[in-house]
This record gives structure tokens, sequence and C-alpha cells, in this order.
């Protein structure tokens, strides 16, 4: 087990290391992790050397309950680099205790990886944004309450505020992701990510809100993820899909289906980026 995992709670320790034993014994092991959200999980199509297991079967974990996320562990490589991907996450609106969500993120963190991409599905804000762009995310606002890390820590008597990493986002990794987008025609944008409870989509007050305050994307997850594994000395990167506009005055509704679709149209474009990147790290 890697020692940024003694940052964590006695019991934090305990139950990632069963984690992380379960997974080297079973031979799930890489050296760069990979969060691939909604509509995203076909890039391990991509890898060789595959070897996955459901989420249910890892000691500590809960399944996802949303049709459209698979819920895997796997691992495989992409050309000489070793990937360990989480192929669908838990949401906070599925209901579980916000630890909970965190642990397969503080897994990956043990499992001793160097650096991760969390990718999710998005509403675009920003209104140069179109379905189908892609984002690296700069920073983020969190719209959940209360801390990510609150009680996963050893040292909780330190306020987990002051010890929040700033920058969240390893500015090098981001722009390793522009740069290999621009040689392989993949544009991307860079901004601001929003974190909402859901699982509704939001009103248009709260869209309105989230533009006045400088966010370009919006989405229920990778936040906390972020701020948990760059506090455990892992760099992080973020992508955000833009699969359908942040809903406006006399749009139809928006079904989670319309989400899934549109980020089965960007996922080869996420899939060619992801496989550049991934030969230069
Ligand atoms: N809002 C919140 N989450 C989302 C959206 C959205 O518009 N699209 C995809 N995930």
């Amino acid at each position: 087990m890697n020692s940024r995992v003694e940052l964590l709670s006695d019991l934090w320790q305990q139950r990632v290391s069963t984690a992380v034993h379960w997974l080297d014994e079973n031979g799930l092991t890489g050296s760069v992790g990979l969060v691939l959200g909604s509509g995203l999980g076909n890039f391990v199509d991509s890898l060789t050397d595959i070897t996955a297991v459901d989420y249910g079967d890892i000691p500590g974990f809960h399944s996802t309950s949303v049709a459209e996320h698979s819920g895997r562990m796997i691992s495989g490589k992409a050309g000489d680099t070793t990937v360990l991907v989480m192929q669908g996450r838990l949401h906070p609106y599925e209901g579980l205790p916000y630890d909970e969500l965190l642990l397969p993120i503080a897994v990956l963190a043990g499992t001793g990886i160097n650096s991760v991409v969390l990718t999710n599905a998005a509403g675009g804000l920003n209104h140069q944004y179109e379905p189908g762009d892609l984002m690296v995310i700069r920073d983020h606002v969190d719209m959940h309450t209360g801390d990510p890390l609150r009680g996963l820590l050893k040292d909780k008597g330190q306020t987990v505020r002051s010890l929040r990493p700033s920058p969240v986002y390893d500015r090098e990794l981001s722009r390793l992701l522009v740069n290999t987008g621009a040689e392989n025609d993949v544009a991307m944008h860079t901004g601001v990510y929003a974190s909402m409870w859901g699982p509704c989509y939001e009103t248009r007050a709260e869209i309105g809100m989230l533009r006045r305050v400088g966010c370009d994307t919006v989405g229920m997850s990778t936040a906390a993820e972020a701020v948990l594994l760059s506090r455990l000395g892992v760099k992080v990167a973020g992508i955000s899909c833009v699969t359908n506009p942040a809903r406006e005055v006399g749009q139809p509704e928006l079904s989670h289906q319309d989400v899934v679709e549109t980020g089965l149209k960007v996922r080869d474009k996420v899939s060619r980026l992801l496989l550049a990147y991934l030969s230069k790290i």
C-alpha cells in the first residue's frame, strides 16, 4: 500500500488497504488512473491485456445503481502504459453517505498510481460551448454541502478547509491534455466546472447563478474526487464532455437518456484524446 494512505483515518486506512490488497491479488494494477463518466465507458475497448471486476466484488465497494453506469474496475494497457480504470462512478444522488462514494477514489490513490484523469458528462453553461465539446477543468465550484474530506483524514484537529490543495487540478497535466488535443484534432476549452447534487438537472435560476459566478460546465461529480486525490498527493486532471446546453428558457426537459446519447457521440473523440495522452505520460 502507498504511504499517502497514512494521511487517512485509521478506519479508512484499513478499508483502503483491504481493497488495495484484493485488487493486487486479482491482477488489477496500473501507473495511471482514469475515471470514465456517463457514456464514456467504452474507452476500455481501446486497451489491451484487460482484467475487469464489478465494483460489487471488491471488498467494501458498493455497486452503482444507475443503469447506464457500468461500475467496473479495469486494468489494461495503452501502449506501454498500464492504466487502472474506474468505468462508471457512484454519485451523491444515489443516497449513500459521501465517504462511501469516495472509497474507490481513495483506493485508486492507495494503489500507488501517479496521476488520474477524471472525466464527466456535463451541461454547457458557457454560451460558446456546444454539445460534443470538451473542456479541461481548470478549477471547480463545489455546490455540495459540507467538505468532502470531513472525517476521512487522520488529523481531524486541523481544519480541512485550510488543507484544501490549490490548485486542485495539476497545471502540467492539464496543459498536456490541451496540447495533446491540439495535436490530434480534438479542440479543448479550459474552464470551471460546477458540481451539483442532482439527480434533477438545474433550474433556470440555478443556471443563471452558476453562469454569473463564472462556471462553464455543470455536472454532479468530480469535484470531491479531485479534492481527495490532490490532498493525498495524486496529480489530477479533469475533462468535462458537454452533452447538452444547460437548459434554457423554452427548452424541453432534458433526460438522462439524452445525456447518454450525446455522450456516445463524443466518446470516439475522447478515446482518441486519452490514448494519445497516455502514450505521452
Ligand atoms: N446538469 C447536470 N449534470 C449534467 C448535465 C446537466 O445539464 N448534463 C450532464 N450531466
